[in-house]
Parts: C-alpha cells; sequence; structure tokens
C-alpha cells in the first residue's frame, strides 16, 4: 500500500475488516461469530474443535486444502474447486473417497451454520492421525477432515473507481517444484507472501531462475501487451487456479478479448500495459503497482475492466 492510503475498518458479516483505502490487507473474526467448523464427523464450536499433534497435517503439512467462495449461499466453482482437491489426494496418496455431493452438503451446512453472507469455505483433508511421526505413509489411517468459513470480500466490481487494486513486490520463487498440488504445506508461499505485505503491499510476484513469471504467493498472474491477455500456462511450478480457469473460460467464449497462456519474462512484465493476479476470494485483481513503479499509467486499465464485466456476469455458471 501507498502512504497515500489510509486505514478503515468496519464490519462485514459480524466480522471486523481492515483494508487501505482500495486494498484488503486483513481480515480478522471478531469472536463468537461464525463459529461453527466441522471436524472429525462433527459439527462444533471452534474452541471445542481439536486435532492431535500427531496428525500428519500437523507434522509435515501432509493435506490437502481448498477454499470455495459462497456468496449469498451460491458458490462460485464448486466441482472444480472439489475436483482440484481429489486430483490433490490422488497425487498425494491420501485415500478419503467422498462424493461430490457429500463435499456440497458440508459446504451448505458450513454456510447456514455461519449464517451465511459472503464466505470462504475453507475444507482440508489430511492423511491423519499416526502414532508414531515417521515419512512413510501410514496404513489404516483414517484421513481427518476439517471445515470452517472465514469472511471474504465482497465481490470485486467491474468499476475503475471501486475497484480492490494491487501494489506487489517481486521475489524469486523458491518453492517446491509441485506447486500444482494445493497442500497446507505452504511455508515458501507463506514467507513469500509476507515479503511483500511486510513492506507494505498486498501480494508477491514470484519469477523462476530463468526471471519467468510463474504466478504470485496465493493467487495466478497475467499481463495484458497490446490489448491481450497472457498468463503463464498450467505446469508443476503453479497451482491451476479455479478462477484462473473460469476467467480463461468465459474471455475464449465470449471472444472479445485475446487470451494466450506462454512463458512471460520478468521483462514483459515490468513493460506491461496492465498486470492482474486472481484467486477465489478476491476475483481479478487489477496491479498498479509493482516495486514502487506504476504498471502501465498507473491506473487501473480498460481491458481489466472488460474481463472483470464478463467475470462478474458468467462465474456463477461455473
Ligand atoms: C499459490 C496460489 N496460486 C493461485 C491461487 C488461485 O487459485 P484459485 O483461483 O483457485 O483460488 C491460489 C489460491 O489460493 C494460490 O494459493
Amino acid at each position: 500500500m501507498g502512504g497515500d492510503d489510509m486505514s478503515i475498518c468496519r464490519f462485514v458479516n459480524g466480522l471486523l475488516v481492515s483494508w487501505g483505502a482500495r486494498e484488503q490487507r486483513l481480515v480478522t473474526q471478531v469472536p463468537g461469530r461464525m463459529n461453527t467448523v466441522f471436524l472429525n464427523g462433527a459439527y462444533q464450536p471452534k474452541e471445542e474443535a481439536k486435532i492431535s499433534p500427531m496428525d500428519r497435517g500437523f507434522l509435515f503439512g501432509d493435506s490437502i486444502y481448498e477454499v470455495i467462495p459462497s456468496y449469498e449461499g451460491s458458490m462460485v466453482g464448486f466441482a472444480l474447486h472439489i475436483g482440484r482437491m481429489n486430483a490433490g489426494m490422488a497425487a498425494t496418496g491420501i485415500g478419503l473417497r467422498w462424493s461430490e455431493d457429500d463435499w456440497r452438503r458440508l459446504c451448505e451446512e458450513l454456510v447456514s451454520k455461519n449464517g451465511g453472507g459472503n464466505l470462504g469455505i475453507y475444507l482440508q483433508v489430511s492423511r491423519g492421525e499416526d502414532t508414531k511421526r515417521y515419512h512413510a505413509f501410514p496404513d489404516g489411517v483414517e484421513p481427518t477432515v476439517f471445515g470452517f468459513v472465514i469472511a471474504i470480500p465482497e465481490p470485486q466490481v467491474a468499476d475503475k473507481k471501486l475497484a480492490k487494486i494491487g501494489r506487489v513486490a517481486t521475489a524469486q520463487d523458491y518453492r517446491w517444484n509441485r506447486c500444482d498440488i494445493k497442500s497446507t504445506s505452504l511455508l515458501g508461499n507463506v514467507m513469500l507472501f509476507q515479503h511483500g505485505y511486510g513492506n507494505g503491499m498486498s501480494e508477491t510476484l514470484l519469477f523462476d531462475t530463468n526471471d519467468e513469471l510463474t504466478e504470485a504467493s496465493a493467487a495466478n498472474a497475467y499481463i495484458v501487451s497490446n490489448g491481450k491477455v497472457i498468463t503463464p500456462p498450467l505446469s508443476p511450478h503453479i497451482l491451476a487456479g479455479v478462477t484462473r480457469h473460469i476467467l480463461l473460460s468465459i474471455l475464449r467464449e465470449d471472444g472479445s478479448i485475446a487470451v494466450e497462456e506462454r512463458a512471460v519474462t520478468r521483462e514483459e512484465v515490468l513493460q506491461a500495459d496492465e498486470v492482474w493476479i486472481s484467486t477465489s476470494t478476491k476475483e481479478i485483481v487489477p496491479v498498479v503497482e509493482i516495486d514502487g513503479k506504476a504498471v502501465g499509467d498507473g491506473e487501473v486499465g480498460d481491458v481489466w475492466l472488460a474481463a472483470q464485466a464478463l467475470y462478474s456476469s458468467g462465474k456463477f455458471d461455473y
């Protein structure tokens, strides 16, 4: 956030939410609200939910998670999120067999028990609780399923003045080579996010050892050059974002904005007319500053405006 941003706090869905003037930086839950979680097969108050220290999610970060946005009870990308979680469990050999309907029931219960509104439904499946700390996958262990909700901002609006914007830092992407798995082993992401956040920014754009863009620490990344939206292709080095999938599908179907998936160099990012990042809880965020330098003319761009408008009107079809 630049020095001219004033911090403002207000209550959204009973949660204290603090923004920079146009940039969300922190969400803090007020005790006693939105408090019902799902753990070990039961809905219970968050304070009563207990996980064993021998759970492999705690000891090794041996678990998979999802965050599904729900606006006034309507989820965006539900089947895509569950598909990605199932792919993550298959890739890591976590043997939970829940149907899409089982997950849908859990999500709907969490939303209704926590009062609805704008929520991120957090789902996590760990390999489960072992009796020892030993790297090999244990036999006969039941996966731990955990679900709770977090407050998320109101949906992004396709309006240049009202849009929540991003100012970001850059860093070398030093995470592992399976970033396509949405694992809770997020120490690299956490440290890279903090690199930007600790310097007053809202995210960090990541570049690999060839100085090519991968993604941001908790979002996918795009540039706009000569009217075309360009984003790195899917690979083990980025998460296959559900928002990315929905956005690219909508843009391709609409056809008015060209889309290309290819490698993007740091030089291209710094010369781009527009830069965006996307995530389920914030949708498409125009980045107006990178490492203190303006992106393009430093204003929210026309291509973002058109793309966010298309996303806003099409997202509930996914
Ligand atoms: C590393 C990373 N990349 C991309 C994304 C965006 O994914 P999605 O659009 O599915 O929220 C996230 C979301 O948390 C993320 O953590």
